[in-house]
């Protein structure tokens, strides 16, 4: 019905910006009486036509400016994590599988965040909660690393990460170590402490082997990195301090290593810590290894996104990675993910907990060319547990996971799931196995403009004649009005390829697109080049 009407009026005008329509809208508002909903506009699709007066705001997209590819959204799946699934899966295997389609079907228009990108820890963490400080080499001495084992791991971490492949053969993994063995830091223990520099090269093949390991476990990761957060060290869980002239040694030896064992195409990233050094440790870790590294990786637990730019501004051709923030318990959920004011983002960073989801993280982190979005635990309980025993990790209130699953075999989500599901929805393929969107420029103006924090991504086709998909993520935060809560909406137009749309955003994030011609290929559109989406439609 859909595509047969789009289809007539596309072929009886010929024309090609008539048939930019907006037919699909994501939507998560500030109420929660929208929740990752998808819905249609009524009657009829959104049209772009002739540009007239401007909105209260203004989004002016700028598809000739095209930026880094995102790759993902998700979180790390700790032994936490993976312990909470594994017992969900024997409870109640029905709602195992609901709760893991709802994460991760990456399948275009699904019911679903379509998450794709999954952190996982080598070893033992803050959150691993049956073993503690196991590395995959717990023999002291063994320089040879004869006594390696993958299997050291809980069985079923990747037993569940096998799961999530069964449900989105996307997934990217990107494994890194909390800490070296035991035996291989000054400390002889996993938790704090230095790298004994003696066993720099010794490390880098551990790291090795582990990639092999994974590869005999048949999954392939998609990056390493060398340190989680090398500038801190904590005697309560496993950590390590690693100054950056280590890792850029262990960096240069284990790219050499991965090279010449067939993990050529496999990144090595660097740093994997808060944003407030961005100019410090990553770019001097270019400085001295930048061969080795395609690029790194940031946490929020301190600075600002905008650092981001700092490494960025240093070094264009290297990636950046978000990979790690963590919600915590019992803070709004409405102000978690939308931006908050100043003061509050002062006093959360204090918390050392970052609560503003589309302005920090998924929307304005890809602004500042990350590649990715993650929080910390994919899922925990509603007290933020399991962690290991004896941990200061996630004091107070307690780390929130994305999902929470509950001792009598229920689940639920949480607003980390929301603000990176709409995120999400904006740069999976349109095709199976098609690109991945792209980041596109987008400014926004009106007297509202202050209201909206904007993203726009391209996404392009398998069939150089398939019309290009064209997607916003939208946040409108104008919820208080002189000190009093007072939800707008906010009367938007829509600028593209001097066409025009008009859309009224709901506070809270929106996720929508439409599908137009990619003027740069020679190839000719032809008719049945528009692929609306033909699913069925959804209450
Ligand atoms: C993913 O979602 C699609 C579309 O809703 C559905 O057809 C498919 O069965 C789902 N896949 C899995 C593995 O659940
Ligand atoms: C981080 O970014 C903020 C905001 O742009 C800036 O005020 C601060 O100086 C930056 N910090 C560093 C260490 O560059
Ligand atoms: C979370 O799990 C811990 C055990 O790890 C348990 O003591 C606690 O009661 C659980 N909390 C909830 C809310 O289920
Ligand atoms: C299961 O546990 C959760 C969290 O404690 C609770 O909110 C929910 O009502 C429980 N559901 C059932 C069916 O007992
Ligand atoms: C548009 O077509 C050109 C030429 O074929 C191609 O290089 C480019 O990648 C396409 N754009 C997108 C976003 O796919």
């Amino acid at each position: 019905m859909r595509y047969g009407r789009s289809f007539l009026v596309c072929a009886l005008l010929a024309s090609r910006a008539v048939c930019q329509e907006i037919w699909d809208i994501w939507q998560t508002t500030w109420d929660e009486s929208e929740l990752l909903t998808y819905f249609q506009p009524t009657p009829d699709p959104i049209t772009f036509g002739s540009p007239g007066t401007i909105g209260a705001a203004d989004i002016v997209v700028d598809d000739t400016q095209v930026y880094q590819t995102v790759w993902g959204f998700g979180a790390s799946l700790t032994d936490s994590s993976a312990l909470l699934l594994n017992n969900l899966k024997t409870q109640n295997p029905t709602n195992y599988w609901a709760l893991l389609d709802y994460l991760f079907n990456a399948t275009d228009g699904a019911n679903s965040a379509g998450f794709t990108y999954l952190r996982v820890p080598l070893g033992a963490t803050d959150f691993s909660a049956s073993r503690k400080f196991y590395s995959f080499d717990d023999v002291s001495g063994d320089t040879s690393l004869t006594d390696f084992n993958i299997d050291n791991v809980p069985d079923y971490v990747f037993r569940t990460i096998y799961d999530i492949q069964s449900i989105n053969s996307y997934l990217r993994v990107h494994v890194v170590p909390w800490s070296p063995p035991a035996w291989m830091k000054t400390t002889g223990t996993m938790d704090g402490g230095d790298l004994d520099t003696n066993y720099i090269s010794t490390y880098a093949n551990y790291l090795l082997k582990c990639l092999q390991g994974f590869q005999i476990k048949n999954i392939v990761p998609f990056a390493i990195s060398i340190q989680n957060e090398p500038e801190n060290s904590d005697a309560t869980y496993p950590s390590c301090y690693m100054p950056v002239s280590v890792e850029a040694q262990i960096g240069t030896a284990l790219r050499t290593l991965m090279d010449d064992n067939g993990f050529s195409g496999v990144r090595l990233i660097g740093y994997e810590h808060n944003w407030n050094d961005a100019g410090g440790y990553p770019v001097q870790l270019m400085q001295q290894a930048e061969s080795a590294f395609a690029g790194v990786a940031f946490h929020c637990y301190a600075g600002d996104v905008q650092n981001q730019s700092d490494f960025y501004n240093a070094y264009p051709n290297k990636e950046i990675y978000f990979t790690e923030c963590s919600g915590t318990i019992g803070s709004d959920w409405w102000s978690d993910i939308k931006v908050s004011n100043f003061d509050t983002i002062r006093f959360k960073l204090v918390l050392m907990f970052c609560q503003w989801y589309m302005d920090n993280l998924f929307i304005t982190g890809i602004t500042y060319h990350a590649q990715s979005g993650l929080m910390w635990n994919l899922a925990l309980n509603g007290s933020g547990l399991p962690k290991l025993p004896g941990t200061d990790s996630c004091g107070g209130a307690g780390c929130r996971g994305v999902a929470q699953v509950n001792s009598n075999g229920t689940w639920s989500v949480n607003q980390e799931f929301y603000a990176m599901g709409q995120a999400s929805k904006a740069i999976l393929p349109r095709d199976v196995n098609g690109p991945w969107g792209q980041r596109i420029g987008v400014s926004v103006g009106g007297e509202l403009n202050w209201a909206l924090i904007v993203g726009a991504y391209v996404t392009g086709r398998v069939s150089p004649t398939d019309w290009l998909r064209y997607s916003l993520v939208v946040l409108n935060w104008a919820d208080t009005s002189n000190g009093n809560w007072d939800p707008q909406p906010v009367q938007t137009t829509i600028e593209f390829r001097d066409m025009q749309a008009t859309y009224t955003f709901p506070v809270g994030v929106t996720t929508l697109w439409w599908y137009a011609v990619n003027e740069s290929s020679s190839a000719a559109p032809v008719d049945n080049a528009i692929h609306f989406d033909t699913r069925s439609v959804r209450p």
